[in-house]
Parts: C-alpha cells; sequence; structure tokens
C-alpha cells in the first residue's frame, strides 16, 4: 500500500528544510496525476468556485459544493494529504458548526485535513477542531472569502501595522494548532520573517520563496483560463489553447464527415452482414 503523506511529514520536511509542493484540484483525474506527479499534497480549495463552477468568487461555494468535489478528488489520491477548505460561513455561525463542518468534510468529503482562512479570530474554533481529532491548515494574508471587505484583491501586508498583525496571526494559528499555514499574497521579506519564526510549515502563493513549501491553484498552472492569471502565477502549461483547437478540429471533421474515421469503427462480421441484409430485406423492405 503507498504510504500517505500526513501532517508529521509536513513537520519532518521544514525540519529536514525540504520544501513542500501543494496544488488544488477539484475531480478525480485531476488529483489522480497530481498524487502520481509526486506532489506532496492537494488542496480542495474553494477557489473550486472560480475555477470550476463559474461563480464570481468564493463566498458562493457551499458545504455541499465542497463535500462533492472533495469525494472526487480523495477517490484519486493515495499518496498525497488532501486538504479540504472550509467555505464562506461553515465556520463563523459557533463553534460546535464549525466543528460539525470540519468532521463532515473529512468523514463525507474523505480529506485527512481542512484549511480555515483567518487570524486570531477564529483560533478557538480551530482549538476545537483540532480537539475533534482533525489538523487544521491556517490561511493569512490575503484571505478571499473576505474579498468584499477588502474591495478586491490586493497584496497585504505592507505597512509596518499590517505586517504586525500578520504576524501576530500567524503566531496564534500556531497556538492554537494549526499543522501549517497558507501565506497568500504578500511581500517575500514579510514570509520569510513568518517562515522563520514558525515551528509549523508555510506554505506560500504569491509570497516569495522564503516560504517552507508553495501551493498553486491548477487551473493557473495549466494555462486553462482564458482571463487574467495573477502575476504571481508561473503557467507551466497553455492547456486553454490546446482544447480549443482540439474541440474546433473535433467541430470541423464531424461537419466535413471525416469524423469517425474507419479505425474509430466496429463493424459486423461479413457473413452476418449478408444475413441481415437478406433479413432486413424481406421483413422490412429496406
Ligand atoms: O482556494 C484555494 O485554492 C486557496 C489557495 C489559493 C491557497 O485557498
Amino acid at each position: 500500500m503507498t504510504k500517505r503523506i500526513t501532517t508529521n511529514t509536513f513537520q519532518k520536511m521544514k525540519a529536514a528544510n525540504q520544501k513542500i509542493s501543494m496544488l488544488t484540484a477539484y475531480d478525480y483525474p485531476t488529483a489522480k496525476l497530481i498524487d502520481e506527479s509526486g506532489v506532496d499534497s492537494i488542496l480542495v480549495g474553494d477557489s473550486l468556485g472560480s475555477a470550476v463552477l463559474g461563480y464570481e468568487d468564493t463566498t458562493q461555494v457551499t458545504m455541499e459544493d465542497m463535500i462533492h468535489h472533495a469525494k472526487a478528488v480523495t477517490r484519486g489520491a493515495r499518496r498525497a494529504m488532501v486538504v479540504v477548505d472550509m467555505p464562506f460561513l461553515s465556520v463563523h455561525l459557533g463553534v460546535e458548526k464549525a466543528v460539525y463542518n470540519a468532521g463532515r468534510l473529512i468523514q463525507e468529503g474523505g480529506g485527512q485535513a481542512v484549511k480555515i482562512e483567518g487570524g486570531t479570530e477564529v483560533t478557538e474554533v480551530i482549538k476545537a477542531i483540532t480537539t475533534a481529532g482533525i489538523p487544521v491548515m491556517g490561511h493569512v494574508g490575503l484571505t478571499p472569502q473576505s474579498v468584499h471587505q477588502y474591495g478586491g484583491y490586493f497584496v497585504q501586508g505592507r505597512t509596518t501595522a499590517q505586517a504586525e498583525k500578520l504576524i501576530e496571526d500567524a503566531l496564534a494559528l500556531e497556538a492554537a494548532g494549526v499543522f501549517s499555514i497558507v501565506l497568500e499574497l504578500i511581500p517575500a521579506e514579510l514570509a520569510e520573517i513568518v517562515s522563520a519564526k514558525l515551528s509549523v510549515p508555510t506554505i506560500g502563493i504569491g509570497a516569495g520563496l522564503g516560504c517552507d513549501g508553495q501551493v498553486l491553484v491548477v487551473h493557473d498552472l495549466l494555462g486553462l483560463f482564458q482571463g487574467n492569471t495573477p502575476s504571481f502565477v508561473k503557467q507551466y502549461a497553455n492547456l486553454s489553447e490546446q482544447m480549443k483547437q482540439a474541440f474546433t478540429e473535433y467541430h470541423n471533421e464531424v461537419q466535413a464527415g471525416e469524423f469517425p474515421a474507419e479505425e474509430h469503427t466496429r463493424r459486423l462480421d461479413p457473413e452476418v452482414y449478408q444475413e441481415l441484409l437478406k433479413i432486413v430485406g424481406e421483413k422490412y423492405n429496406i
């Protein structure tokens, strides 16, 4: 049986100065490919909303959406640790509800951990969830579920006061029991300070090289979006162009009567065919 990457592996990797790789996935085939490629962890991010479901932002993503896609991902991931995002409103309606929701992502979704956006304001919830035996990944810096409060997606922690607040938030999350923290869209110097100060690994996205690991949205990495890609993303492929080309080619070949060709066609045994022709001629007059 394949050995699963766990929160202990994350801790050991930080101690050994070994970088952690993480990618998002929302479906079975992508999760399987990521798992087989050697990437350490898969995030069923609520970026699901914009990447796959066509929502404007992550605030429309529900628990049911997350569970549905977590199920597909966890069927495909045998080795990578699967972390599932707690969506908008699943954390803030009381500790008891938050523990129940986190439990559903593990029990029904099949994930090994959950991720929660926020700083000191979510530490009580984190303590309760970890007490229930569920590992929690924190998430500070740009937290997309608060997009309406920010008024857009901007770099966080640019002023001394903001940077200090972010360091305090990260320390509070660590004290509350998170096994790792995502640092999203913050200056590299700040990410480096936080990563050096924490004993749990940091996973950066738009936060520079100084983090203990990196995460990217898989659609950004593959070039599956036709719109703007954030400047911190490295696009490793341009699949949207390739897909569009394939769809157009298919359409043209169907119209021209070129698909399916002989090699895509199953034929009757000639003897059966002759017999059939006789029958249909006699019986159906065709
Ligand atoms: O939802 C998501 O994909 C995330 C990553 C951007 C870290 O939270």
